[in-house]
């Protein structure tokens, strides 16, 4: 059986280098996709992935990307969507985000996942397999206090996953959502290390932590490595029980 293919955005930093790192650990080749091509590079030289530059919420750019990589790595196996954003600090509550913000979040965070899948899925279909695991968050779950547009997008991410689980799962193709809570990424890190901010977000853990990327990354290695085999549609949370208070 030839080697599987994983396809992996955001892979630059953060949930998506890990799984790149994790991905790779497994055995699988991996097509590393970001905005950033010095950081798409990088996972080429630390982990032998297929360094792809793309903006995911541009559809000819993603369309492009993955016709590359089935040209280079030959199929796609497993499609990871990690890329997000949060928007900028503009990106608050309803009545002060300004439009393009909105705009923003959604395309790269909703419209991102959807491009992915939607050009993913014609070859996934014709080899009768496939994984999709898509990188949502606890805010597609609960709101995240003056974050409309972001809880909005994962709120979106969670009900896109269930929605292609739901069309495509007799044809042989599973679609999980994870849910993480705080994650030490570079998105994060700015808060994490804010003296008022930081223990205030601690506070609200139950666990009294936030996770590494290694823990996200090791759940999608688990779904798409085949050891979660009944796993579809699932919305899976990983957020030290920040969701169940
Ligand atoms: N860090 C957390 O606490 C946390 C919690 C829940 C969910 N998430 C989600 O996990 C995912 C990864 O977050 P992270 O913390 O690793 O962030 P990060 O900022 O460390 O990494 C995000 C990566 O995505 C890339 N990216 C951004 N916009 C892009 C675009 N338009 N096209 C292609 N690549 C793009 C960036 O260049 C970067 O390499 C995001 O979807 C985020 O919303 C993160």
């Amino acid at each position: 059986m030839s080697q599987r293919v994983a396809l992996v955005t955001g892979a630059g930093s953060g949930i998506g280098l890990a799984c790149v790192e994790r991905l790779s650990n497994d055995g699988l080749r991996v097509a590393a996709l970001d905005a950033d091509p010095q950081a798409a590079e990088a996972c080429r030289t630390s982990f032998g992935a297929l360094p792809v530059a793309v903006d995911v919420s541009e559809e000819g750019e993603v369309a492009l990307a993955v016709e590359r990589v089935l040209h280079e790595l030959g199929q796609i196996d497993v499609a990871a969507n990690v890329a997000g954003i949060t928007g900028s600090r503009a990106a608050a509550e309803c009545h002060v985000t300004p439009v393009g913000e909105w705009m923003r979040v959604i395309a790269v965070n909703l419209t991102g996942p959807f491009l992915v899948c939607r050009a993913v899925l014609p070859h996934m279909l014709a080899q009768g397999a496939g994984v999709i695991v898509n990188i949502a968050s606890v805010a597609g779950l609960v709101a995240f206090p003056g974050r409309c547009a972001y809880t909005a997008s994962k709120g979106g991410v969670v009900q896109l996953t269930r929605s292609i689980a739901a069309d495509y799962a007799a044809r042989g193709i599973r679609a999980n959502a994870i849910c993480p809570g705080m994650v030490d990424t570079p998105m994060t890190r700015w808060r994490l290390e804010d003296p008022e901010l930081g223990p205030q977000m601690l506070a609200r853990i139950p666990q009294g932590r936030v996770a590494k990327p290694q823990e996200i990354a090791e759940v999608v290695g688990l779904l798409a490595t085949g050891a979660m085999p009944y796993a579809n549609g699932s919305t899976i949370v990983l957020d030290g029980a920040f969701s169940a208070v």
